[in-house]
């Protein structure tokens, strides 16, 4: 039997990774579901290629333009948990941002295997999320490189024998640029990625070191450990993804080509390794791996991430979600590369503090308080 597969986010870079992986497995996997926003005209070739049971379009006003069968077609968030609760065994959630996480939590509570791309569902809600998890027995395999990685090498180590765990960081486009260049830049060359090609918004996270900062969180929840624990090293020629480190000094670390092909095809192969007809890593043609600590005086939104983690659940919701407001203001030539940092911390400072959020309707309250709380600092700031 051929497991079904549904990919929230199709015609995003995950989305079309996976597809791509699918295509060169089409003797273990069958596409079951198809969901975008409103990216019609990609999401209609995916539907002759790939022959989904349903399909999904979240902007409702899209679809009469889908070419499908409309007793399958669905629409909005509803359409998205409907499809959850279809006959699917993995469920890919390529979603970005907060968008991702009630499907997160359906997936889980629907007992199918959850894929999972969308970072932002463990930043937000990382206690509900591995709370739910734990409690339902249900499998949660991260897609994230880094965090694939540490899955890999965690498996069947000793939890005593470990020291700490190192996520690997390529430094972005700007990781030469002085305080002051960083002051300049558009948002043009912030979506210019030297080793990835991804979503706008990951995109613009990592050349902020945000998105390294939201791959701390991940790990917090993902693999329980401290946050003193959980380590990060710039590493420009992105091959190493993640380090074990461990008590008497050794370390072990996880090689490969930057292709996010390798960590997708592990994740819905339920951790197990495949042949992949892609890139290899080729080591003799590699001619130095290097590493050196992140600057957390220029690219302040690390050190962000580490103390929202410090201050609790409500701070890591805020992180996020100012987040998402400022990344939006600066590509909209609101605000300058270097404002969204400052204006985050406004807003983790000025929120009201709770430790522990383990109710779905608060993440949703703090996230909506810092959303308008950003929203309304950057228009009075301008
Ligand atoms: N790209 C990577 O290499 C990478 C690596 C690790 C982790 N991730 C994480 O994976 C997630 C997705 O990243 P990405 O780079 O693939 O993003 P992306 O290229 O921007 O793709 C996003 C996908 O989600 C769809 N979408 C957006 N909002 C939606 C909504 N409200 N309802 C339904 N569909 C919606 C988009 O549809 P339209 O095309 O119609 O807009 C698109 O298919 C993010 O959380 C990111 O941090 C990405």
């Amino acid at each position: 039997m051929k497991k079904k597969v549904l990919i929230l986010g199709s015609t995003g870079s995950i989305g079309r990774a996976t597809l791509e992986v699918i295509e060169n497995q089409r003797d273990t996997f069958e596409v079951s579901g198809l969901v975008c926003r409103d990216n019609i005209g990609l999401l209609n070739r995916q539907i002759t290629q790939f022959n989904p049971r349903y399909v999904c379009i979240f902007n409702k006003r899209q679809e009469k333009d889908v070419s499908f069968h409309k007793n399958r077609l669905f629409t909005g968030i509803e359409g998205i948990l409907r499809m959850i609760n279809t006959d699917v065994d993995i469920v890919v959630n390529a979603l970005p941002g907060s968008a991702g996480l009630i499907p997160t939590i359906e997936t889980i509570k629907a007992g199918k295997i959850l894929a999972l791309a969308n970072k932002e569902s463990l930043v937000m809600a990382g206690r509900i999320v591995s709370g739910l998890v734990n409690k339902t027995g249900s499998r949660l395999i991260p897609v994230d490189s880094e965090h694939s990685a540490l899955y890999q090498l965690m498996k069947d180590i000793n939890p005593g024998d470990l020291k700490a765990i190192t996520i690997t960081a390529s430094g972005g486009p700007f990781r030469k640029h002085k305080k002051k260049a960083l002051e300049l830049v558009s948002p043009e060359e912030a979506m210019n990625h030297p080793t990835w090609k991804m979503g706008k918004k990951v995109t613009l996270d990592s050349a902020t070191l945000m998105n390294k900062g939201f791959e701390v969180i991940e790990a917090r929840w993902l693999f329980d450990i401290g946050q003193d624990r959980i380590k990060v090293l710039i590493h420009p020629e992105s091959i190493i993804h993640g380090m074990v480190e461990f008590i008497d000094g050794s370390f072990t670390a996880y090689l490969a080509v930057p292709d996010m092909k390798i960590p997708i095809s592990y994740a819905i192969n339920e951790g197990k390794i495949r042949e992949l007809p892609f890139k290899n890593l080729c080591l003799h043609e590699l001619k130095r791996l290097t590493f050196y600590p992140p600057d957390l005086v220029r690219f302040p939104s690390l050190r962000l991430a580490y103390e929202a983690l410090d201050a609790g659940d409500s701070a890591l919701v805020v992180l996020n979600s100012a987040s998402e407001v400022v990344s939006q203001a600066f590509v909209e030539g609101k605000i300058r590369f270097t404002d969204m940092p400052v204006f985050i911390e406004e807003v983790l400072d000025r929120h009201r503090l709770t430790s522990v959020i383990d109710d779905l309707e608060v993440i949703w309250e703090v996230h909506n308080w810092a959303k308008e709380y950003a929203e309304k600092i950057i228009k009075d700031k301008r």
